[in-house]
């Protein structure tokens, strides 16, 4: 069963990108581990990044066209994109929001999500552990 891990803005430099937030893990090892634990569960893992908001909206339209499972870090943009929460909103299959850090334990402005309401639930501060716990709760939800 096809699932879109789908990364917004800066997570491309993950490894460079303040490692002391982030670690030292780049985005092609994220993408390792995502497609490898796909394999475990049973699960066919296209992982994708983009800075671009339109881009983003572009692909939730299309796993929603498509009743595709997504997990989502939405990055920056959880915390002020309503575009992409009202893309969300369309979903037609479970999306997981991940965060590799904790936000809530961070500035202010990242306590807030806008997409936290439209998605079937959130995982976060688990470092790229989050990923793979989202692809689980993916493959056990069954849908
Ligand atoms: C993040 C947390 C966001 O606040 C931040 O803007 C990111 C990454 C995370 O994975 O911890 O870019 O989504």
């Amino acid at each position: 069963r096809p699932v879109l891990v789908l990364n917004g803005p800066n997570l491309g430099r993950l490894g460079s990108r303040e490692p002391d937030v982030y670690g030292a893990q780049t985005f092609e090892d994220l993408s390792a581990l995502c497609r490898e634990a796909g394999r475990e569960l049973g699960l066919s893992v296209e992982v994708r990044q983009t800075d671009d908001e339109a881009e983003l909206v572009g692909w939730i339209h299309e796993a929603a066209d498509t009743r595709t499972p997504v997990v989502l870090n939405p990055a920056a943009f959880t915390h002020y994109s309503y575009a992409l929460r009202d893309a969300i909103a369309q979903r037609t299959a479970p999306l997981v929001e991940v965060h590799i850090s904790n936000p809530n334990a961070r500035e202010t402005f990242r306590h807030t999500s806008v997409v936290a309401a439209v998605a079937t639930g959130t995982i976060a501060g688990f470092g790229l552990r989050s990923y793979e716990l989202a692809l689980r709760a993916i493959a056990d939800t069954g849908e």
